[in-house]
């Protein structure tokens, strides 16, 4: 474990039990994730990335290797983690701001009841659960931060409505919200923006740009579009055919604050070339990982860059 990495894969190694057998996804997966960085995660359909978001979590425990979590080896669902996916989850019985509250309530409700904490949260003291959770937040404190994410993604006098009243588009900045009211330094999202249309898509890039500048956390993006991975991430990790190891890391190096046009130019144009030879290799289409380069990058459009 390196001491600036927030999160650190070492040597993962998980394979399912199935009806017909063991079936293998991640193979000796090694990654580190320095604190603060932005780090997307590509591959073909079905190689092992949710999975690995479930096995970060602590959700699952890999079957060989290490997890580690700022310093932590990971062994359970920690507090400091939050997570969104693709079909935000909304309770149609709350209003967008009591959805975003939610996760608070959760922790103070398991607080409040004089138990032991949950099992899955039981080799940690309460008060470190507490303190990390950020559940000192009073009530008051915890609305206004609600009230301030909602401002911040667009959604300001959107608070008292129902989730059914939203677009999808909308629903996902409310899911946003949710998944980062607790202040969490890490947060995990598996394919979030995919069932939206591209302009909806582009404006949540930007929106996480401006979310992260407000409060830096660690993020870890599964997606299948290589134009998002490039716009957001400090480096992206093409993963192999399944079983999986990271057969590429593209450090995305383009400076300063970043804006749509960036994914014109020449240097992003050739990025995407290179990214997406090597999901060619990963479905095993085409060549070896070490020839990176299709001879003319054609330029990048808002519909292509997806992996199938
Ligand atoms: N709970 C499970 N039990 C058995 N097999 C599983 C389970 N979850 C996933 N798998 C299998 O593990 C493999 C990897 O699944 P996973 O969901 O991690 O892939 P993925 O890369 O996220 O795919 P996609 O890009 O389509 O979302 C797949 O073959 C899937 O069928
Ligand atoms: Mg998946």
């Amino acid at each position: 474990m390196t001491g600036s990495s927030q999160i650190e894969l070492c040597n993962v190694t998980h394979a399912y039990k199935t009806a017909s057998g063991r079936l293998p996804v991640l193979d000796q997966l090694n990654l580190t994730m320095p604190r603060d960085s932005f780090t997307a995660v590509v591959g073909p359909s079905g190689c092992g990335k949710s999975t690995l978001t479930r096995l970060v979590s602590g959700l699952m425990r890999p079957d060989k290797g290490e997890i580690w979590l700022a310093g932590d080896r990971v062994t359970s669902p920690r507090p400091t983690v939050g997570m969104a996916f693709q079909n935000p989850v909304l309770l149609e019985w709350r209003t967008i701001l009591q959805n975003v509250l939610l996760p608070l309530e959760i922790v103070k409700s398991s607080m409040d009841k004089a138990e032991p904490p949950r099992s899955h949260w039981s080799e940690k003291p309460l008060e470190i659960i507490k303190n990390r959770m950020g559940s000192s937040m009073g009530k008051a404190e915890g609305l206004a931060r609600a009230r301030h994410l909602l401002k911040l993604v667009g959604l300001e006098g959107f608070e008292e409505k129902r989730p059914s009243e939203l677009s999808g588009g909308m629903r996902q900045r409310a899911s946003l919200c949710r998944s980062l009211i607790h202040r969490p330094q890490v947060l995990i999202l598996d394919e979030p923006f995919g069932a939206l249309d591209a302009f909806t898509r582009e404006d949540l890039w930007c929106i996480m740009h401006d979310l992260r500048a407000e409060e830096p956390f660690t993020c870890l993006l599964i997606t299948h579009d290589l134009r998002e991975s490039v716009f957001l991430a400090d480096q992206v990790i093409v993963l192999s055919g399944r079983p999986a190891h990271a057969q590429y890391v593209l450090d995305v190096d383009i400076r300063g604050k970043r804006t749509l046009d960036d994914l014109y130019t020449p240097k992003a144009v050739e990025m995407l070339a290179i990214l997406r030879h090597q999901i060619q290799v990963a479905q095993g289409r085409t060549g070896t990982a070490d020839a990176p380069l299709a001879e003319h990058a054609p330029a990048a459009s808002a519909s292509e860059g997806m992996v199938q």
